[in-house]
């Protein structure tokens, strides 16, 4: 072999070793609580349509389970706040978002990108609003899921002659009706502590109105009145037909009872139906559904987003997850599977199913309040203490000590004054 060939032979060699050794792995790694049964698929859903556009990027699923994010909102702040963020990560539009992570600095403006993508077009004011601050856009919605639902076993209300309660008066009776047949009325798995205040949350809307409930974040309906007195009185009332093991189990072991045929119903964001899909039931057929009770016209929005933190470790590829998680494709493949409705107006609506349909439908016309326990209504200081004050409730049933702590926490939130 001559010495130029061998020259040549070795630069070869040196060149494949150092492309095979030292070759950039592109990644992604993409922060949320989406572990359960529809929510996992949902993800998923999600990667396959960012795998087609980028095959060559390894994504780095970064889930912490615990739903609402009860243990993964801790682990973000560490990350974040110790200069690890995440390359993005869910969270909720309006107070999560704005409150704990634009206003403290730890987000990079997304606005260009939305432009680019023409989401002002496609997605609604009310949403773009949830997710902006000071005119710029700092997370674009993935979808759109509803808060206040009474999910109930189509079989057990067919063979007991029952429709679904449209006041707790009326759920009253029902849960009366079943109960005396020796079926659980109510599922409830409060571990987590959020389940117990979601329901509550529910109670409050019920109660009071979209209007004087809007006012309770803002210091105008107070913590201390008639209303929400009335509110915790049903609510101790409703704890009465729930099932006795509640403290041990999670939301979706909640929902589980009903598909196992020992509970007849359960109040839930509809991501219990993205639930219901993972274990093969059907809306209308295995499960009906309806407006939690008292709450017909009103809609609670809880909307999922991913933003772009300061110092995501890849940005391009985070960019290019915020172009999936803003597209038609991304979010028709996810949201059905996920038991939410697109974000976006112009999704194709043969893709859902009846239950999603029916709530595209109350979405356009009923009035809009967003969820406190999910984040968007009032800061998370305030819906941590929230939780905390409505489980001490659930075990001690003391209401007037309850409207205590919610004024203080309200004015300690800086809501009230
Ligand atoms: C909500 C979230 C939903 C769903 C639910 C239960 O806060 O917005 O996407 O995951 O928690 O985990």
């Amino acid at each position: 072999m001559s010495r130029n060939v061998c020259a040549v032979l070795f630069v070869v060699i040196l060149l494949a070793a150092a492309s095979a050794g030292a070759a950039p792995v592109k990644r992604l790694e993409i922060f949320s609580w989406w572990t359960a049964g529809g929510e996992a698929e949902g993800l998923n859903a999600l990667f396959e349509v960012y795998k087609r556009r980028h095959p060559d990027v390894e994504i780095v699923n970064a889930a912490v389970a615990g739903g609402a994010g009860a243990a993964a909102k801790a682990v973000l702040k560490t990350r974040m706040q110790g200069g690890n963020p995440p390359d993005s990560f869910q969270v909720h539009g309006g107070a999560e978002l704005v409150d704990t992570w634009v206003k403290t600095g730890f987000m990079e403006p997304i606005t260009a990108v939305a432009r680019g993508e023409g989401w002002l077009a496609v997605i609604p004011k009310d949403l773009v609003e949830m997710v902006s601050h000071r005119g710029e856009m700092y997370a674009v919605p993935v979808n759109v899921h509803r808060g206040n639902v009474l999910w109930y076993h189509k079989r057990l209300f067919d063979q007991n002659n029952l429709r679904p309660p449209a006041t707790w008066d009326e759920f009253f009776r029902v849960a009366d009706a079943l109960k005396a047949k020796g079926v659980t009325p109510l599922s409830l798995g409060d571990k987590l502590k959020w389940e117990a205040a979601h329901l509550f949350e529910d109670v409050l809307l019920a109660t009071l109105g979209p209007t004087d409930y809007n006012g309770l974040w803002t210091g105008r309906t107070p913590w201390t009145g008639d209303g929400v007195r009335r509110a915790l009185e049903t609510f101790a009332r409703i704890l009465q037909y729930v099932n006795s093991d509640h403290a041990a189990l999670v939301w979706d072991q909640a929902v589980q009872l009903l598909v196992d045929g020992k509970a007849a119903m359960n109040v839930m964001g509809d991501w219990a139906a993205g639930y219901f899909t993972a274990k093969g039931w059907k809306p209308n057929v295995d499960y009906g559904f309806a407006p939690a009770p008292g709450t017909r016209g009103t809609f609670v929005i809880v909307t999922d987003t991913f933003g772009l933190p300061k110092k995501a470790p890849h940005r391009e590829q985070a960019l290019n997850w915020l172009r999936v998680v803003g597209s038609k494709e991304g979010q028709e493949a996810f949201n059905p599977k996920k038991g939410s409705i697109c974000a976006r107006t112009d999704c194709d609506r043969s893709k859902f199913d009846a239950y999603l349909q029916s709530s595209m439908a109350d979405f356009a016309r009923d009035r809009l309040v967003p969820s406190e326990v999910h984040g968007s209504a009032a800061p998370e200081t305030f819906a941590t203490e929230f939780n905390d004050i409505v489980n001490v409730f659930v075990t001690r049933r003391d209401v007037p000590a309850a409207q205590r702590a919610l004024q203080q926490a309200c004015v300690r939130a800086k809501m009230c004054r």
